[in-house]
C-alpha cells in the first residue's frame, strides 16, 4: 500500500493505473476506522482494479461547537487495518493542501433542499463542509466509483444529488449500516460512550425498528409515530434532536408518490450525537391502499 499527502503525487501515481486501463473505486473516510469503513472498502474492491481510501478529518463540515479537536485520529491502526485489506492507495492530505487559501475563501458547493433539513438544519453548514470536501477529493482523485455507508443516510442523498447536478462523472454506491450484536450503528463517535450510555445507545435502532414495523403494520399516523418516539428516546435517557418519517428519495414528508420511506433519527447521549436510520420499501398499490385504510 502506498500513502501519498499531496495531490500532485496521488495523481500522478493514479495516472499510471488509469493509462493502464484499471478502474479505480474510491472510499473517503475521517478515520478511525472500524468494521462500517472496511465494509466500504471490501465493496469497493468488488467495484475497482486499485481502492483509494482517503484520510481526512475535514475542518470545513465542524461546527464551532463540536468535536473537530477530539474527533479520534488512529492513522497507524487505520493503515494497518487498511493494508490488511487489500488497499492499494492511501491519500492522507493535510488542511493546507485541501484548503491552501484557508477555509474562509474555499468556494463552497451547496446542495439546497436535502441539505437544508434533518442533520442540515442541526448543524448549519455541515453538509456544505461535506459537499464541497467530496468535491474536491471526487476532482484529486478522479474515481470511477466511490463507496458511501448508508448509516450516514442524509450524506448518501446528497452526495447522489451532487454528483446529478454537477455531472461529475463518478457512480455512487452506498452499503448498508455494520452494526454491532445488538443493533447499534457502528460510528467513530462510539468511543466517546460511557459504559451506561453504551448499554442504552441500542435503543436508537430498536425505536427506529419499532416504528417501521408500525407502518409495515398499517399504522398512518406519522406525527403520532413520530412523537411516540421521541417520548421513547427521552425516557431512555436521550436527548433526541429528530426522529422523522420521510420519503427517501426527497427527504420531505410522505405523499402518494413515496415509493420508499425512510425513518431516521438524530439523538444525544451526554455529549455524543448518534444518527440511525431504517427504511421501508412501499408496494405502491397494495401498502398505499392499506396506509390509506382501504
Ligand atoms: O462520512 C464521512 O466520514 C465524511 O463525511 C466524508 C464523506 C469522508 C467527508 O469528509
Amino acid at each position: 500500500m502506498r500513502t501519498y499527502t499531496t495531490n500532485a503525487q496521488l495523481q500522478s501515481a493514479l495516472r499510471a493505473h488509469r493509462d493502464e486501463g484499471r478502474r479505480i473505486a474510491f472510499v473517503p473516510t475521517m478515520g478511525n476506522l472500524h468494521e462500517g469503513h472496511l465494509d466500504l472498502v471490501r465493496k469497493a474492491r468488488q467495484l475497482g482494479d486499485i481502492v483509494v481510501v482517503s484520510i481526512f478529518v475535514n475542518p470545513l463540515q465542524f461546527g464551532p461547537n463540536e468535536d473537530l479537536d477530539a474527533y479520534p485520529r488512529t492513522l497507524a491502526a487505520d493503515k494497518e487495518k487498511l493494508f490488511a485489506e487489500g488497499v492499494q492507495v492511501l491519500f492522507t492530505p493535510r488542511v493546507e493542501d485541501i484548503y491552501p487559501q484557508g477555509m474562509e475563501a474555499q468556494t463552497i458547493v451547496h446542495v439546497p433542499e436535502l441539505g437544508d433539513t434533518l442533520c442540515g438544519s442541526s448543524r448549519p453548514g455541515h453538509f456544505d463542509g461535506v459537499t464541497t470536501v467530496v468535491s474536491k477529493l471526487f476532482n484529486i482523485v478522479a474515481p470511477d466509483v466511490a463507496v458511501f455507508g448508508e448509516k450516514d443516510f442524509q450524506q448518501l442523498s446528497i452526495v447522489r444529488r451532487m454528483v446529478r447536478d454537477l455531472c461529475v462523472p463518478v457512480e455512487i454506491v452506498g452499503v448498508s449500516t455494520s452494526r454491532d450484536r445488538d443493533g447499534l450503528a457502528l460510528s467513530s463517535r462510539n468511543g466517546y460512550l460511557t459504559r451506561e450510555q453504551r448499554r442504552i445507545a441500542p435503543v436508537l435502532h430498536q425505536t427506529l425498528n419499532s416504528c417501521r414495523e408500525a407502518i409495515a403494520c398499517g399504522f398512518d399516523n406519522f406525527l403520532q409515530l413520530e412523537s411516540h418516539a421521541r417520548m421513547k428516546l427521552l425516557q431512555a435517557g436521550f436527548d433526541p434532536d429528530y426522529f422523522a418519517i420521510r420519503d427517501a428519495v426527497t427527504l420531505r414528508a410522505v405523499t402518494e408518490d413515496t415509493e420508499e420511506i425512510a425513518i431516521l433519527a438524530a439523538a444525544r447521549l451526554g455529549k455524543t450525537r448518534l444518527i440511525d436510520n431504517v427504511r421501508l420499501a412501499l408496494n405502491p398499490v397494495s401498502d398505499w391502499g392499506m396506509l390509506a385504510g382501504g
